[in-house]
């Protein structure tokens, strides 16, 4: 029954570690395995380097050392069209949203859905649902430029999403956010996972995992601690 003791690593790193010039180092020799259709929980304090492996799992950033396998492929390795084909599978919401700030928040939302060639009337109805699972149906039309930094953040979690895409990443996605909202969108990443998408969270906000049963890993300073996850188990 238990699908992740049978299926290979969504997501492997092997001793990545990242530096940025001159000097930062913001991973050091990190090693870790996400099962597919895992939930996971990165924490860890700001600067700690959250941001840092995301960016590198979805090969938006480059590793200065270490491999980084996502569904048994070498994503950094991977070149032009197999790189894209591999990134598609994967949406992230970004902790700095990158919304296309003069475009509507069903314009957002839809993108991820239009460059695979979606049907226009499927993408209607998912844009819709997911907005009114997010508390947002009201904001359809909206600029996004204009909107609250929490209707942002959420609008950016269902762009991520919009495609069902394997693999989830979310970085602190409810940074702005109430104690309702935030059950909403958790809510909604919980619903993706049971659909069998793997889902990373790097978050700060320990009202979010404190109660999981999902593996919940610390960083400090780029390097991963003893795991927290064997206690909640
Ligand atoms: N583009 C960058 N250039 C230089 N240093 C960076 C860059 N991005 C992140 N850092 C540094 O790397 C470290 C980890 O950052 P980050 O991954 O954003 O941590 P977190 O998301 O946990 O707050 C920090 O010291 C940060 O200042
Ligand atoms: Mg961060």
């Amino acid at each position: 029954m238990n699908r992740q003791l049978h299926s290979p690593p969504m997501i492997e790193l092997i001793k990545v570690s990242k530096q940025y010039p001159p000097d930062v180092v913001a991973l050091k020799e990190v090693s870790l395995s996400i099962a597919t259709g895992e939930m996971f929980f990165v924490i860890g304090r700001s600067g700690a380097g959250k941001t840092t492996l995301l960016k590198l799992i979805c090969s938006m950033e480059t590793p200065s050392n270490g491999l980084i396998e996502i569904a048994g492929q070498p994503i950094h390795q991977l070149k032009g069209r197999h790189r894209a084909k591999l990134r598609q599978r994967i949406g992230v919401a970004y902790q700095d949203f990158k919304l296309l700030i003069d475009r509507t928040t069903a314009e957002n939302i839809a993108i991820s859905m239009e460059v695979s060639y979606k049907k226009p009337q499927l993408i209607r109805k998912r844009v819709r649902s997911l907005l009114e699972q997010l508390d947002l149906a009201d904001k359809h039309d909206s600029i996004t430029g204009e909107l609250s930094r929490g209707e942002q953040q959420r609008v950016t979690l269902a762009r991520a999403i919009a495609n069902s895409p394997a693999i989830i990443l979310v970085d602190e996605p409810t940074g702005n956010l109430d104690a309702a909202t935030t059950e909403r969108v958790m809510n909604l990443l919980h619903k993706c996972n049971k659909s069998g998408a793997t889902v990373v969270i790097a978050t700060h906000d320990d009202s979010i995992y404190r109660d999981t049963s999902h593996r919940v890993l610390e960083l400090r300073t780029g390097r991963l601690v003893n795991p927290v996850e064997e206690v909640s188990g």
